[in-house]
C-alpha cells in the first residue's frame, strides 16, 4: 500500500434521480470489480439518498448481482425526492423540510463505509458535492439519459432512449403514411435537444424541434405543407419536450414541489400537434414516449459503457481519489471533480455537426 492512501474496505453505493438504462450494469461492475480486484466490499443504499438518512441498505454480495446486467432500472431503488439538505419532514402536522445531512454522515459511520460510489444525474452529483465538502468520501457516476451532464462526452442510458425513440419513429411511419398524417412525437431530454435530435436524425424525421432552437410555428407549417404538396402526404415531427416557440416559452406539465428538480416539462406535442392542423388544414395527432425512454434493457454500447464506469469508480475509491466523477474523453474513461460537472448543463451547440447533417438531408428545425 502506497503511504497516504486510504484503507478501503467498505464501498457503499446508491443510485439517485430518475432510473435509466445501465444502472444495474454500473452496480454489477463496482460490486463485481471491488471484490475481485481489491477484495473491498460492496454497501448497497436504497432508494438513493433516503435510505442513507433513514439508514436502509445492506452488504450486495457476489450473487445478488449476477443477472442483473440486462435489467432496466435499479435493485437498489431510486428516488428524486429525498435531498439530505432539504429532507421531508412533518413539523406540527404540516409538510416541512429540515437539513438531514449530519444523518448520512452518521449512517457512514455506523455502516463503516471508507468510499460512496454515488450514481446519478446533477441533482445526485450537487448533493455528492454538498457532502463531500463535509467530509463524505464520495465517486460520482454519471447517468441520464438526456446526455446534458458536462464533463462528460456521453452518459450511458442516452443510447437506450434514442433506440426507443428511434424504435417509435419507425412504427410511427406506418399510420403517417397509411392515413397521410402529420405525427408529432415528443420525447424527453429535459433542456437539452440531444435525444430528439439523434433519433430525429436516425429515424428520418422531416421536423426536429430542440429547446436549443426555438422554432417558427409558420416555417414548421410550411415544411409539412410543402412535402403535402409535393405528394409526401405525410410528415413526421420530433418535438423534445423542451422544444419552445420563438418567444415563448417551453410546457410545463407539472411543478413537483418536493423534488430536488421540481419543474416536470411535458405537452409541447399535444399543442403542436393542434397549431399545425388548425395552420395546415392537415390532419395531425401526437404521442408522448414518456418514461418508456427510460425503460427495458440497456443496450450493447450502454451496457458496456455503464461497465467500464462502474470498474473506474471503484478503482478511484481504492486510489483513495475522492470528490471526482468518472467520465468519458473520446473513448477513454477518465474522471474530473465533481463540481466541475455540475457547473453547467451541457446542451446542443447549434454548430453541432448532426444539425448540419440533417439540413443537408432536408431536415427541417423550425427556423
Ligand atoms: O432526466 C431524465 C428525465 O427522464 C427527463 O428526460 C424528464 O424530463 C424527467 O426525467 C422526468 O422525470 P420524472 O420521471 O420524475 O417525471
Amino acid at each position: 500500500m502506497t503511504e497516504g492512501k486510504p484503507v478501503v474496505k467498505r464501498i457503499g453505493v446508491l443510485t439517485g434521480g430518475g432510473d435509466c438504462p445501465g444502472l444495474n450494469a454500473v452496480i454489477r461492475a463496482v460490486t463485481k470489480a471491488a471484490i475481485n480486484l481489491h477484495g473491498i466490499e460492496v454497501f448497497g443504499i436504497r432508494d438513493a439518498f433516503r435510505g442513507f438518512v433513514e439508514g436502509d441498505g445492506g452488504l450486495l454480495r457476489y450473487g445478488d448481482v449476477s443477472g442483473i446486467l440486462t435489467q432496466g432500472g435499479t435493485i437498489l431503488g431510486t428516488s428524486n425526492k429525498h435531498n439530505p439538505f432539504r429532507y421531508p419532514a412533518v413539523r406540527r402536522g404540516k409538510k416541512d423540510f429540515r437539513d438531514a445531512s449530519g444523518d448520512v454522515l452518521a449512517n457512514a459511520r455506523r455502516w463503516r463505509l471508507d468510499a460512496c460510489v454515488l450514481i446519478g444525474g446533477d441533482g445526485t452529483m450537487n448533493i455528492g458535492t454538498r457532502l463531500a465538502k463535509l467530509g463524505l468520501p464520495v465517486v460520482g457516476v454519471p447517468k441520464t439519459i438526456d446526455n446534458d451532464l458536462a464533463g462528460t462526452d456521453v452518459t450511458f442510458g442516452y443510447d437506450t432512449a434514442v433506440a426507443c425513440v428511434t424504435d417509435a419513429i419507425d412504427r410511427i411511419h406506418s399510420t403517417a403514411m397509411s392515413h397521410h398524417r402529420v405525427m408529432v412525437i415528443e420525447t424527453m431530454g429535459r433542456y437539452a435537444g440531444w435525444i430528439a435530435l439523434k433519433a430525429g436524425v436516425a429515424g428520418g424525421g422531416d421536423v426536429i424541434l430542440i429547446p436549443e432552437i426555438p422554432y417558427d410555428l409558420a416555417k414548421v407549417v410550411e415544411r409539412v405543407v410543402a412535402r403535402s404538396r409535393m405528394g409526401r402526404r405525410f410528415s413526421i415531427v420530433v418535438a423534445a419536450e423542451g422544444a419552445r416557440p420563438k418567444r415563448g416559452k417551453m410546457t410545463v406539465e407539472r411543478v413537483i414541489t418536493d423534488s430536488h428538480d421540481p419543474v416536470r416539462l411535458g405537452g409541447v406535442a399535444a399543442k403542436l400537434a393542434r397549431d399545425i392542423e388548425a395552420a395546415s388544414g392537415l390532419e395531425t395527432r401526437h404521442i408522448v414516449l414518456g418514461h418508456l425512454q427510460r425503460g427495458g434493457t440497456p443496450t450493447a454500447y450502454d451496457r458496456a459503457l455503464a461497465t467500464r464506469f462502474g470498474h473506474h469508480a471503484v478503482e478511484l475509491a481504492a486510489a483513495g481519489r475522492f470528490g471526482r466523477m468518472v467520465c468519458l474523453r473520446g473513448d477513454r474513461v477518465a474522471s474530473i471533480p465533481i463540481a466541475r460537472a455540475v457547473a453547467r448543463l451541457k446542451l446542443v451547440p447549434r454548430s453541432h455537426p448532426l444539425i448540419k447533417t440533417a439540413i443537408a438531408v432536408g431536415t427541417s428545425f423550425g427556423v
